[in-house]
């Protein structure tokens, strides 16, 4: 098999490409590092079966060099669309942010697709398609679809792009609506700015709103294991799955409190008043994967023990433990 991977440098990216070469696929990756790193992907330098493009993939022509180049020597089998901004705030600030990253390199991976006759796609998208349904649990047919992000309302429109594909000319299209995945190698996400924050300050650990905030948190190696037995188990043209842990999530405070026991003790967290952290932010949702779940995949950790496990992963990468 061989699969091209868009965003490889990224933190779901670098997860995934590893789990393709363990598993002796070929692997094209494609990422233009205005948020991953090169050094995410340094473990496979010199890897036989790994092959590493730098693109901007909103731009349609370069996007297609490389397709093209890729072509000579080989085909593709599978895409895995992973690149997107993953700053909300950054979207909010700036609209053309998630237009041109998330919608925009979504739209020129299906003209490729067409154009270069591949048939099956892998699409992460996320809860921040659903928008904001309070206490009511989110099932995938829940409606009305109104994010309240551009990166949703461009995951969401992503999805209706793809979704129109499947029914002309892709074989296959899997879209995974994620919730929060940790792990490493961080890129963004609380975790991460918890365990800054006290690098720069170890006394003080201030939280953007009042901790109330609740939702679910996933790591990244069951998001993994999840998304591959949905390819390798789901038979309808075009599906569509919420991936997460069985429980209601867990608190912010519990996160600011986790990341303070492991790392400084001591330090005081101030909370702030509002009970989302900014604009744009869905304070809680309960995830139902039950869909999931009946297709036979279970992950292996709920919320509290991923945060517990990504804490000290992240701790490690920052080189703190
Ligand atoms: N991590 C999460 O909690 C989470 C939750 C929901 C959805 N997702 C989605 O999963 C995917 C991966 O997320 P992640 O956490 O690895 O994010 P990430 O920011 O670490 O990775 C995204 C990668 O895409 C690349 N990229 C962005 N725009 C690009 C462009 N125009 N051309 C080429 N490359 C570009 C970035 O450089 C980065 O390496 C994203 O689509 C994200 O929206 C992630």
């Amino acid at each position: 098999m061989q699969i091209l991977i868009t965003g490889i440098a990224g933190f779901v990216g670098t997860n995934l490409a590893r789990r393709f070469l363990e598993q002796g696929y070929v692997v094209y990756g494609l990422d233009n590092f205005c948020r991953g790193q090169r050094a995410n992907l340094q473990a496979f330098d010199g890897h036989d079966r790994f092959n590493l493009y730098e693109v901007d993939l909103h731009d349609l022509e370069a996007y297609r060099n490389v397709v093209g180049r890729i072509f000579q020597s080989a085909s593709i089998d599978e895409v895995w669309h992973l690149a997107a901004n993953s700053d909300i705030p950054a979207g909010i600030a700036d609209p053309n942010v998630d237009l041109r990253d998330t919608y925009l390199t979504t739209h020129n991976t299906l003209i490729l697709m067409r154009e270069f006759g591949i048939a099956r796609l892998a699409f992460a998208s996320s809860s921040a398609i659903y928008g904001d349904h309070g206490e009511t649990a989110i099932i995938e047919d829940i409606g009305p679809l109104l994010p309240i992000s551009n990166y949703g309302a461009m995951k969401l429109a992503s999805e209706a792009s793809i979704s129109a594909a499947a029914e002309s000319y892709l074989k296959q299209a899997y879209i995974f609506r994620f919730p929060n995945v940790i792990g490493t190698p961080a890129t963004h996400g609380v975790i991460l700015d918890f365990v800054r924050k006290l690098k720069t300050s170890p006394d003080d650990l201030p939280v953007l709103g009042d901790g109330s905030q609740q939702k679910s948190y996933l790591h990244v190696e069951d998001l993994i294991d999840a998304m591959l037995f949905v390819r390798d188990h789901a038979n309808d043209k075009l599906s569509y799955f919420n991936v997460g842990p069985v429980d209601d999530g867990v608190s912010v405070r519990t996160i600011a409190e986790t990341v303070r026991d492991q790392l400084a003790p001591d330090a005081t967290i101030s909370y702030g008043t509002e009970g989302r952290g900014w604009v744009g932010d869905v304070p809680r949702f309960y995830y139902d994967t039950s869909k999931l779940n009946r297709l036979g995949w279970k992950p292996t950790m709920d919320s509290r023990s991923a945060v517990e496990l990504a804490v000290s992963e992240i701790i490690k990468q920052e080189s703190l433990a």
